[in-house]
């Protein structure tokens, strides 16, 4: 099927939901410049001395937090990013009720910073950070403001609210994306390489009509998938028009 078949297949699909559900990763973000994990570009094929999966680890945070958060400044702590075409066309259609939830792995905020109301976070977000000791609440900048291991006013550590590798999803985000994707009549599966779980596995309870892959490269759902499109998320949301 042509491209331009392809993009008239999915706005007659997003045309006749009325529930859609968005399952999005970091390939939603690359078009606000922030690189993915596993394309050739990607963070995980960059070279460091530590694996950056390693890096971004609970056990690597909580033996060296100095590194940790030195790797986390620099790679992890986009606040100057900007929403792209992909986030606010998910933003037009969740404002013309055509949305029932945004289920995202990314922690970069930025379908929230595109007007979302209903994002639920799988891996968090860098905008919440909390003291381990006492609970404060810390904004993200400032984490990007101080050096070292940022400490609370009480002593204790400070520790941003993503889900590291060896940490669990936080049970409400979970069901509340569960319940989201279980009641949804299309999914649009956008930006992700569908590798990594629990998160990749909630597609399953999709029991809808639609299920629409927008990825650039292939992912393992491509064949269950109703419409695959192998191209940039921002370009080919960029040519849906929001009829309601
Ligand atoms: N448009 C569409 N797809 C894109 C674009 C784009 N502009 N840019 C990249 N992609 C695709 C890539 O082809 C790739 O398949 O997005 C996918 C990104 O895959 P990953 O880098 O594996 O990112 P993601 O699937 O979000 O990773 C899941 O892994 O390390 C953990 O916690 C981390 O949330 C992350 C999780």
């Amino acid at each position: 099927m042509a491209d331009e078949e392809k993009i008239l297949k999915l706005q007659e699909i997003i045309d006749r939901s009325e529930r859609i559900v968005f399952f999005t990763g970091a390939g939603v973000s690359t078009e606000s410049g922030i690189p993915d994990f596993r394309s050739p570009d990607g963070l995980y094929n960059q070279k460091y001395s530590v694996p950056p999966e390693t890096m971004l680890s609970h056990s690597y945070y909580m033996s060296n937090p100095r590194e940790f958060y030195k790797f986390y400044r620099d790679k992890m702590l986009c606040l100057e990013a900007e929403p792209n075409k992909a986030h606010r066309k998910i933003y037009e259609l969740e404002k013309a009720g055509k949305v029932l939830g945004i289920v995202t792995q990314n922690i970069d905020g930025l379908h929230t910073k595109a007007g979302c109301s209903k994002v639920y976070e799988l891996h968090g977000s860098v905008y919440r950070n909390y003291c381990r000791k006492c609970g404060k609440l810390y904004r993200p900048e400032y984490i990007k403001e101080t050096q070292g291991v940022p400490k609370c006013l009480c002593g204790g550590i400070i520790k941003p609210d993503v889900v590291l590798y060896e940490e669990s999803l936080n049970d409400e985000t979970v069901e509340n994306a569960v319940n989201a994707i279980e009641n949804a009549d299309c999914l649009i599966v956008a930006g992700t390489s569908l590798t990594v779980y629990p998160a990749a596995g909630m597609i399953r309870y999709f029991k809808g009509e639609s299920i629409v892959l927008i990825n650039r490269d292939k992912t393992p759902v491509d064949s269950a998938a109703d419409l695959v499109i192998h191209d940039k998320a921002g370009e080919v949301l960029d040519k849906i028009k929001v009829n309601v």
